[in-house]
Parts: C-alpha cells; sequence; structure tokens
C-alpha cells in the first residue's frame, strides 16, 4: 500500500479536493470490503460511487477527503459460501478442521460418550462419531430458542451500527471507592471532559478533566485515547455523569453508589469476544468466521452481563480475569472486540476492573481501553503492556490486579507491598490476574508460565493475608482448598512447587478468618471456548467442574453486628443455578463499636419547667442482640432440571481409585492411555477403565497379583492364584480393542481350540490440535503440539509456543 501512499500525495490535490463529498462514504459493515484491507493502515472506508483513482489486487479504489476509500472489490476475492446438499445427513465432525477423519454416527444414535469444546461425541463400531443434531457444546447462539428473535435483531444491528463504533466509554475503578476513572477513543483531539452533578439536568456540575494521545487511524479516521478521573463521590448517593464526545456533551448516564457495609462484585473469567471463530456452527455446515464469532461472542456476553445484574441488583464492581478479547494481529477486529465488550449499558453505571490476559498482552488496545489506578509504571520486564499491575480501595476491599504474562518476583513485591502499605487498614484483600495458578485447566495451569507464579505469589498473598484471588484463563471453573505458605514444606529436588499447606474447604460452612488464601479459577463467561481438566490428582484442589454452559460469580460483601462476612458464590448464565459455593469466609470487624445495651439511657425524664406531670417516656434504645451468627445457613438450592438420562453404574474398584479418579463404566470408550492404564470420560471427568477380561468368556478369572506364567497356550499366558487358575493381562495393551470371537468353549484350558481375531481401532482423539491461538509446546507442556487449520506452531520462548496463523 507503500505505493498507494504515495500516489495519493501526487493525486492528493486533483482528486481529493474535487471528490471531498463525504456522503459518498458507506459505514455499513459486511457490504464494506475494503475495511478488512489492512497493512500500515488499519482497513479503509467504502465509497461505491466515488471515481476510480486506481486499481490493486484488491479492487478498485477512490480518494475522498483525501483518503483512500473502496470502491469495487476484485471478484476473485469475495468469498462464497459453499454449497451444500440440504438431505445430506451431516454432523460436526465433518468440518472439524484437520479431523476429517470421524464418521457420523448413525442418525438414531444420541449416547453421548464424549464431550469436548466442538460437541458430542459418540462411539459406533469401534470408532468415534460425531452425534447427529447434536447441538454445540460452544456458546452457539443460533441454538437458542428463547432468544432468537432478540438474536436476529441484534445480528443486524451489530453489523450496521455496532461493531464499528471504537468509541465506547469504558468505566473504571479509580484509587477508592470516592473516584471514578474513565477511558474512551475519540476522533477529535480535544483534553477530554467529564461533567458530574447530583441532578439529572445536569445543574451544579463539576467538570474533570484529563488527557488526550493520538493512537493510530481507522478505517480512515484518527482516533485519539482519552483519560479522565472523577472525584469526591459519597456512599449512598446518586449522580449523573456526561463526557464531552468529539466536540458534543452525550445524554446524562445514572451513576449510583451504594452502601459501604453491604455491597456486591461480580466476576467473570475469560469473555474473549471473538473466541468462537472456527468453531464449527453445526447448522451452517462449516466453522465460524471471525466476524461471525465476534458477532455471536458480543451477544453472549450482553446477556451474561445483563443476567449477573438482573441476579444482583446492585452490584458495585466488575471484575474480569482477563482475555477480554480473542484477536492479537488483527487490530481492527481487536477493536471491534472491544465495542463488544463495552455495548452492555450497564457497564457504564458500575466499574469494571480487568486483569491483561496472555491474548491481551500482544497489543496496545488493553492499556487504552483500561485507565487504570496506581498503575506499576516500570515494572521488570516492560515488553508490551508497562504499568499493567495496579491496585485500588473499594470500601473494605484491597483488589490488586496483576499483569502476569510477564511479572516477576520483584514487581510482585513491589506492587503488593505498596498496596498494602497505602491502604493498611483494609479487611478483605483480593488479587485479580490471568493466570490460575491453583487450577486444573489442562491447557495451561500446570505450564511454567503458570506454575512459576506460585513460589512467590503463595508468599506474598500469605504474609499479607490476602483471602481471595481470581484467575481465568483455563476457562474451566475450579475451586482451591485455603493454600498457605510453608516454607519449611519447599522440596528444592522437586520440579513442582511444593511449599504450602492446604485445608479443607466446604460449602456453606462459615470459615472464621482463616490461613490461606482461596483461588477460585472463572470460568468463560461468554462460553466462546471450553478447555477440561487434568488428569492428575491435585492436592490443593477443592471443586473443579466443566458443565460447558456460561457462568459468573458473586462476592457478597456484608458488614453487621461486629462481623465480616465474605461469600463467593457462582451461577450459570442462563438458568442462575448456583453450581458452586457459597463459601463464606467471617472476621470479626476491628471498627466494631457494639451499641450501648446497658439501660442507662431507657428512661427520659421530660421536666417541663413547672409543671406537674412528668412525661415518663419509654423509649427504649432497642437493645440490639448480640446473637452469635449460626454456622448452619440454609441453602436455597434452584433445582436443577437436567435429567441424566441413563444413569450408568461405575464399578467401585479399579486402579484409578488411587489415583483419586473414579471408574470407568463398563463399555466405557478409551480416550487416552497413559503408564496407568487406559482412561476414559465420565461425566465430564476422567475415569480409570478396568482392562477387560479376556480370559472371563472361559470361565476364568484375570490374576490380580502375580506375574508369574505357570503355563501358555493359544489364548494367552496364565498364573495360579489361590489355586485357581487364572490369566495373566498384559498391561499397555497399546491402544488396541480386542474383540475375541470363540467357536469352541471347553472345560479345561489345556484342549481349548479358539481364534482369536483382534481388530485394531484408530486411537480415539477428539482434539489433537490446538486451536488458532492455543499453546501448543514449551517446557512443561503436555498438550497437542499440532496446530489445527491454516496454522502453524510458533515458537516464542522455551516455555511458550503458540498457534499463529501461516504468515505471521
Ligand atoms: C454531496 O452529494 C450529495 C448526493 O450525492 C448531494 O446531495 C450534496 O449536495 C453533495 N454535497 C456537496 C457539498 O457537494
Ligand atoms: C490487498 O490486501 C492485502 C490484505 O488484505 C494486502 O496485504 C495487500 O497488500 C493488498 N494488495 C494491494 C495490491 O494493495
Ligand atoms: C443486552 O441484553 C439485554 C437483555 O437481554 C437487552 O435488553 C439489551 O438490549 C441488550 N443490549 C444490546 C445492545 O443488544
Ligand atoms: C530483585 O530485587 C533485589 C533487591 O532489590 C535485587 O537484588 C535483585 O537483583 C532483583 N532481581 C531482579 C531479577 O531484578
Ligand atoms: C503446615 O501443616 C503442618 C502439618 O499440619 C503444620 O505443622 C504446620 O504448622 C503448617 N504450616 C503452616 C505455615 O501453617
Ligand atoms: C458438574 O456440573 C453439572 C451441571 O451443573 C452437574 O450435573 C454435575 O453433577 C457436576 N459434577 C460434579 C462432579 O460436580
Ligand atoms: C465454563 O464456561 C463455559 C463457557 O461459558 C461453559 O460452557 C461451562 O459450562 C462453564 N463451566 C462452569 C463449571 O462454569
Ligand atoms: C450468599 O450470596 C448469595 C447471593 O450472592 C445469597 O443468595 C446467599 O443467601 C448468600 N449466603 C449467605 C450465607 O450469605
Ligand atoms: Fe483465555
Amino acid at each position: 500500500m507503500n505505493i498507494k501512499e504515495l500516489t495519493l500525495l501526487s493525486l492528493f490535490a486533483v482528486y481529493a479536493k474535487a471528490k471531498s463529498n463525504t456522503s459518498d462514504i458507506l459505514y455499513t459493515g459486511f457490504d464494506c470490503w475494503s475495511y478488512h484491507v489492512q497493512d500500515s493502515v488499519i482497513g479503509y472506508k467504502c465509497c461505491p460511487n466515488a471515481e476510480v483513482v486506481t486499481v490493486d489486487d484488491n479492487g478498485t479504489w477512490g480518494s475522498v477527503g483525501g483518503e483512500w476509500c473502496g470502491i469495487t472489490q476484485n471478484p476473485d476475492k469475495v468469498f462464497h459460501e459453499p454449497e451444500v446438499d440440504p438431505n445430506e445427513i451431516i454432523c460436526f465432525t465433518q468440518y472439524l478442521e484437520d479431523q476429517d477423519t470421524y464418521p457420523c454416527c448413525s442418525p438414531d444414535n444420541k449416547v453421548v460418550k464424549y464431550i469436548d469444546q466442538h460437541g458430542l461425541w459418540g462411539f459406533e463400531n469401534g470408532d468415534w462419531c460425531g452425534i447427529v443434531d447434536g447441538k454445540p457444546t460452544w456458546n452457539d447462539r443460533e441454538y437458542y430458542d428463547d432468544t432468537r428473535e432478540e438474536w436476529n435483531e441484534f445480528k443486524e444491528k451489530w453489523d450496521k451500527e455496532y461493531k464499528f463504533n471504537f468509541e465506547r466509554l469504558s468505566v473504571n475503578p479509580g484509587e477508592d471507592e470516592s473516584k471514578l476513572n474513565f477511558a474512551w477513543y475519540s476522533r477529535s483531539d480535544e483534553n477530554p471532559v467529564v461533567r458530574l452533578s447530583q441532578n439529572e439536568d445536569m445543574s451544579d456540575y463539576k467538570e474533570f478533566t484529563g488527557s488526550n494521545s493520538y493512537i493510530k487511524k481507522y478505517l480512515g479516521d484518527k482516533y485519539y485515547s482519552n483519560m479522565v478521573t472523577v472525584e469526591g463521590l459519597k456512599p449512598k448517593s446518586t449522580y449523573y455523569y456526561q463526557r464531552l464526545l468529539n466536540d458534543e456533551w452525550e445524554n446524562p448516564i445514572k451513576y449510583t453508589t451504594r452502601d459501604p457495609d453491604n455491597f456486591k462484585f461480580i466476576f467473570v473469567g475469560d469473555p474473549q469476544i471473538g473466541g468462537s471463530h472456527s468453531h464449527v456452527a453445526h447448522g451452517m455446515k462449516r466453522v465460524l468466521g471471525y466476524d461471525e464469532g465476534i458477532r455471536n461472542d458480543a451477544f453472549n456476553w450482553n446477556r451474561t452481563i445483563s443476567k449477573a445484574f438482573d441476579l444482583t441488583k446492585e452490584p458495585s464492581l466488575v471484575l474480569s480475569a482477563g482475555d477480554q478479547a480473542d484477536t492479537e494481529q488483527d487490530l481492527l477486529r481487536r477493536e471491534m472486540e472491544y465495542s463488544a465488550l463495552f455495548l452492555p449499558d450497564q457497564l457504564k453505571t458500575v466499574p469494571m476492573a480487568a486483569a491483561v490476559g496472555n491474548h491481551d498482552a500482544w497489543s496496545f488496545s488493553h492499556k487504552l481501553h483500561f485507565n487504570v489506578p496506581h498503575p506499576h509504571l516500570e515494572p521488570d520486564d516492560d515488553s508490551f503492556i508497562p504499568g499493567y499491575s495496579h491496585f485500588f480501595k473499594f470500601n473494605n476491599v484491597l483488589v490488586v490486579v496483576l499483569e502476569t504474562n510477564y511479572i516477576t518476583e520483584n514487581d510482585s513485591e513491589i506492587v503488593i507491598n505498596k498496596a498494602v502499605e497505602t491502604y493498611p487498614e483494609t479487611e478483605w484483600r483480593i488479587a485479580l490476574f490471568h493466570h490460575d495458578m491453583y487450577g486444573n485447566g489442562e491447557a495451561h495451569s500446570q505450564n511454567e508460565d503458570t506454575t512459576r507464579l506460585r513460589p512467590y505469589l503463595t508468599r506474598l498473598f500469605t504474609n499479607n493475608n490476602f483471602d481471595l484471588v481470581i484467575n481465568g484463563h483455563d476457562h474451566i471453573y475450579t475451586a482451591s482448598k485455603f493454600v498457605t505458605y510453608d516454607p519449611s514444606k519447599i522440596d528444592e529436588s522437586s520440579e513442582i512447587f511444593t511449599g504450602y499447606n492446604v485445608t479443607v474447604v466446604e460449602k456453606e460452612k462459615v470459615y472464621e478468618d482463616p490461613k490461606g488464601t482461596l483461588y477460585i479459577t472463572a470460568n468463560c463467561s461468554s462460553g466462546s471456548k471450553l478447555y477440561r481438566g487434568v488428569k492428575k490428582e491435585l492436592d490443593y484442589l477443592h471443586y473443579s467442574n466443566q458443565t460447558y454452559t456460561a457462568t459468573f460469580g458473586v462476592l457478597g460483601f456484608e458488614k453487621s453486628k461486629g462481623k465480616l462476612r465474605l461469600n463467593i458464590t457462582s451461577y450459570e448464565v442462563e438458568n442462575f443455578n448456583i453450581f458452586d459455593g457459597p463459601y463464606i469466609i467471617e472476621k470479626e470487624d476491628k471498627n466494631y463499636v457494639p451499641p450501648t445495651t446497658t439501660t442507662t439511657t431507657t428512661t427520659t425524664t421530660t421536666t417541663t419547667t413547672t409543671t406537674t406531670t412528668t412525661t415518663t417516656t419509654t423509649t427504649t434504645t432497642t437493645p440490639i442482640p448480640i446473637t452469635t451468627t449460626t454456622t448452619t445457613i440454609p441453602i436455597t438450592t434452584t433445582t436443577t432440571t437436567t435429567t441424566s438420562s441413563t444413569p450408568t453404574e461405575t464399578p467401585s474398584e479399579c486402579w484409578s481409585l488411587e489415583k483419586g479418579y473414579p471408574c470407568c463404566p463398563k463399555g466405557t470408550p478409551v480416550y487416552e492411555t497413559d503408564q496407568d492404564g487406559e482412561w476414559g470420560i465420565y461425566e465430564g471427568g476422567w475415569c480409570g477403565i478396568i482392562p477387560e477380561c479376556p480370559f472371563e468368556q472361559f470361565g476364568y478369572p484375570c490374576c490380580k497379583e502375580t506375574k508369574v506364567v505357570i503355563y501358555e497356550d493359544d489364548m494367552g499366558k496364565w498364573g495360579v492364584e489361590n489355586d485357581n487358575w487364572c490369566g495373566i493381562v498384559e498391561k499397555n495393551l497399546p491402544t488396541t480393542t480386542t474383540t475375541t470371537t470363540t467357536t469352541t468353549t471347553t472345560t479345561r484350558k489345556t484342549t481349548t481350540t479358539t481364534t482369536t481375531t483382534t481388530t485394531t481401532t484408530k486411537t480415539p482423539e477428539p482434539t489433537i490440535c490446538s486451536d488458532l491461538w492455543g499453546q501448543c509446546g514449551g517446557v512443561g507442556f503436555n498438550g497437542p503440539t499440532c496446530c489445527n487449520g491454516d496454522n502453524y506452531c510458533k515458537t516464542y520462548s522455551d516455555y511458550y509456543s503458540q498457534c499463529v496463523p501461516i504468515g505471521q
């Protein structure tokens, strides 16, 4: 495009001035092909009626107002949906990139044997198959009947109006609850202003100004970043604020501050807007494109926020544990994702604090969309996002938000110490960051880039009395036990960090000022990407579950009768089912002054001058009963309407029990084989497959202990246990299932004639390769090392390789 840029200079005088009628410009989304032509410039507007100035590979170009704009696209570059036969039986496995080896199940087979983020898998004729007409397991909005109308309207609005609005307002916490920070993009370089008033008509307003700086040109417009802080907010008050955008005052927005003794935060994990791209959209017979993915997640995110606000009524803060946006290199789509992030109206009424996720760390846009209080401006490693660790106080809560992509031990120490020294009196301490340090996700939690944080952050959180840590990254919900730093347990010879103690946590129980920190890993709040848990017993893990639905959590802070209470509860978006919690932590309120309940002030005698009528007012200051809070809390569990179909029985004894995993029901297909044996999936978690005993059909058991071969024949090797013959099963029968056809059964094995036919089935591997932007290698990483689609595995360091599009 440099050539065009040069041409533009010479042609500028001739054309630009002549054709500067801006009504030639078409703004609408999908219609405008030149939006997505990018290089040093991020997209161009369309001007279908302008005169052709130049032609290149991408199409014909005009010039309006001194800017290039697209007229018609090169017909060779126009994308056409592939034609499909409507009568063809389809299922998602046919459209999985790189995974065309799996057939569809027969249409009447609906028995689910395995679930992953693509769909429901069956098992048939010794092979995995995709269940026909199965609903996708990622959150594909096309599949919801109850929101169909709203969704169809939204799609149109998104394409035509919403997605290119990059000027949405981001409301963030200020240094404390009396302040509010604002960030927004504008197309004007005017100094930004926000007005604050206690009146709806904005009378008696106060004006707050901030800073403005040039960012970049998107779609032919120059964009500027604006940051403003508003101060002087008092509790339990109503305010109205208004911003000046491109020289016009917007409508006032109501902002209400809540009771400082009784308030709530909402927390969410990885909204990851845009993450749905490349998933198989079952109804469409193809994978979802990037723009469709953003649109789908934009709707789901708005729904998560709306539902969370409906339930919490009046939250005071939203905490997001990173990966707000998904796209990394395509800056235009990244801005569309932020446009979706700030779309929910509710987010203008409550500040949102957001951690930097690994997806956010690659571009400057996260920093420009959040105006953070107390930033750590000189981190040890200032690659990408300097200053993104920050902290603030909200009433009696200290929140420390850490940038964990590059943070070092020294950085962590500086930020946490400064936070605690600045707000030493805070009674609750919460950390928010992306990497799920004590999580269970298969994709990330056991990788070096996550586990490297354990030694120093565990120490800092214990020593500074942090109550709770909120993480994301793995898109699977987990709750840890209380984890306490214990240097005496550090085992230098161990590869993993061992310097901590754990104590049990139970739902619905009140913990009086427990030592240790609870780690909650929030799930994906839009439903765009879903991962599984690791197949390993983790001593710190309390609860983990992948329910394949969008979720959010609520932190309730209460102060009453000398007690402070924190209540952590997690909900499913679509039905408000509580799927975990409440976990309840209680502390003494150090500032509590008990009300005087003594009788000293019970009677007041009003002697009115000389009158003989002495009115004995029996105004008793109602003695507040200091009832010790009961520790049993009635739990309103919303009844789940999920009817689990076939209750399969799990055997009560097998090898995997001692590793902490249940036994698979008979007939469970093998998902993976390792040195311990064969693993299957049961109720969303790992289970151990009991090796079939091929000797049973001849009336003999398999040997339990002995490996001593006493005798060998066509059927196999024989040992003796308890004076009986038993068959010796070789462990690690690789990945073959043995189908044995018996022609004769005999009374004594010595005279048996059998023919054994062994059929080898393909190793089932529904998710063998990583999706785009997924990790595909690095020290300590046990996941797939190949990439789906047109992506390749790029090595960034010894610790991290990632799937990126070819050409990056
Ligand atoms: C711009 O074009 C529109 C329609 O093409 C016309 O109505 C309008 O007068 C033009 N404006 C100028 C300033 O030329
Ligand atoms: C066409 O667009 C692509 C990006 O979509 C860009 O890399 C390329 O340079 C464009 N071609 C020309 C001739 O401008
Ligand atoms: C967000 O969702 C709520 C609740 O479903 C809806 O009322 C609102 O219109 C949605 N917002 C947008 C911008 O679509
Ligand atoms: C961390 O801080 C200590 C003490 O200030 C210093 O000696 C050390 O070099 C720092 N480490 C790094 C990696 O910067
Ligand atoms: C860790 O647990 C052990 C055994 O229960 C106990 O003796 C020790 O004091 C604990 N350490 C800490 C730091 O709580
Ligand atoms: C996981 O969550 C689902 C849906 O809420 C529930 O039916 C299932 O029992 C849970 N599994 C475990 C192990 O808690
Ligand atoms: C995790 O999030 C995904 C996507 O929103 C959802 O499908 C899944 O049910 C959630 N699981 C839990 C336990 O929150
Ligand atoms: C915990 O909070 C939820 C709402 O977030 C509420 O329904 C529940 O009653 C609370 N439980 C306790 C014990 O405070
Ligand atoms: Fe993520």
